[in-house]
C-alpha cells in the first residue's frame, strides 16, 4: 500500500485522490468534533466550506438541523454551536443533522471528494481508522487539514501515530511527508514526550487555549477513545 501524505488541505485535487481512498484530519478540532456529532447519534454531519451555504441547508430545517463551526475558532452568529466538541451532546444532535462550516477541515473534506472513499481521522478514532484502512488495502493519500492555509503540527502529528500504526501492521509505504510525520511523533515518544507537549508552540493549539478552550485540547489529543469511522460520501459524512 503507498501512502500520500498532504500537509494542507488546499493541497488535495481531484488528480491526486482519483482511484485511491483518502484520510482527512483536523484534530483540532473539526473532525474531532465530526466524530463526536455522530457518536452521540447525528444521523449525518454536512460539511460546508462557506458560511452562506451552511444557513442555506438549514433554512426552514432548524428542528432537524443544527447549525454548527467557527471563524476565528468562536461561534458563527446566529448559529446553534460552535466548534467545541461538548457542544454536540447526543440531547442537541441525536437524530439531527450537523450543517458545519469551519476555517480549514470542512474545506479539506471537500477538496478530497473525488477519492474512491473518504474517512475522517482525529487522534480518539485514530485505531479504527486504521483497522478500516487496513482492511480496504487501497492505496491512500492523508490530508492534513492544516491552519489559515499552512502546515499545522497537531494533523502532522495526528497523521504521524496513524501512520505509524499502518507501518507496523502492513507493508505501507510512505513518502518523504509522512517519513517526516510519523519521524517527529517517534522521536517524540523515544524521549518521552507528550502529546501536548510535542505541541507546546504550535500556534493553532496556543489559539485555542488563549480562548479558553483548554478541555477541548485535552479531549482532542485523547487517542482511541471511540471506534466510531465516519465516512464522507455523496456530500455528506454518516458512519
Ligand atoms: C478548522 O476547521 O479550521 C478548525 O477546526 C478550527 C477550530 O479549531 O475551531
Amino acid at each position: 500500500m503507498n501512502i500520500e501524505l498532504l500537509f494542507t488541505g488546499g493541497d488535495c485535487t481531484p488528480e491526486i485522490v482519483r482511484g485511491k481512498n483518502a484520510v482527512v484530519v483536523d484534530v483540532l478540532r473539526a473532525t474531532s468534533v465530526i466524530a463526536t456529532a455522530l457518536e452521540n447519534g447525528a444521523s449525518a454531519v454536512v460539511p460546508f466550506g462557506a458560511i452562506e451555504e451552511a444557513r442555506a441547508f438549514a433554512a426552514g430545517e432548524r428542528e432537524r438541523v443544527v447549525l454548527g463551526g467557527e471563524r476565528n475558532a468562536l461561534k458563527i452568529e446566529g448559529f446553534d454551536c460552535g466548534n467545541s466538541p461538548f457542544e454536540y451532546t447526543r440531547e442537541l444532535v441525536g437524530g439531527r443533522q450537523v450543517a458545519l462550516t469551519t476555517t480549514n477541515g470542512t474545506r479539506a473534506i471537500e477538496n478530497a471528494r473525488g477519492a474512491k472513499e473518504v474517512f475522517i481521522l482525529c487522534m480518539r478514532n485514530l485505531g479504527a481508522v486504521a483497522e478500516k484502512i487496513l482492511s480496504g488495502g487501497r492505496d491512500i493519500v492523508v490530508v492534513c487539514s492544516g491552519t489559515d492555509g499552512k502546515f499545522s503540527a497537531d494533523d502532522a502529528l495526528c497523521a504521524g501515530i496513524f501512520l505509524d500504526r499502518l507501518c507496523a501492521k502492513s507493508d505501507a509505504r510512505l513518502d518523504d511527508a509522512g517519513r517526516f510525520a510519523r519521524d517527529f511523533y517517534s522521536m517524540g515518544r523515544e524521549r518521552g514526550v507528550g502529546l501536548q507537549d510535542l505541541l507546546a508552540e504550535s500556534l493553532h493549539l496556543n489559539r485555542l487555549r488563549a480562548r479558553g478552550f483548554e478541555a477541548d485540547l485535552d479531549y482532542c489529543l485523547t487517542i482511541d477513545a471511540t471506534g466510531v469511522v465516519p465516512v464522507y460520501r455523496n456530500g455528506r459524512i454518516a458512519l
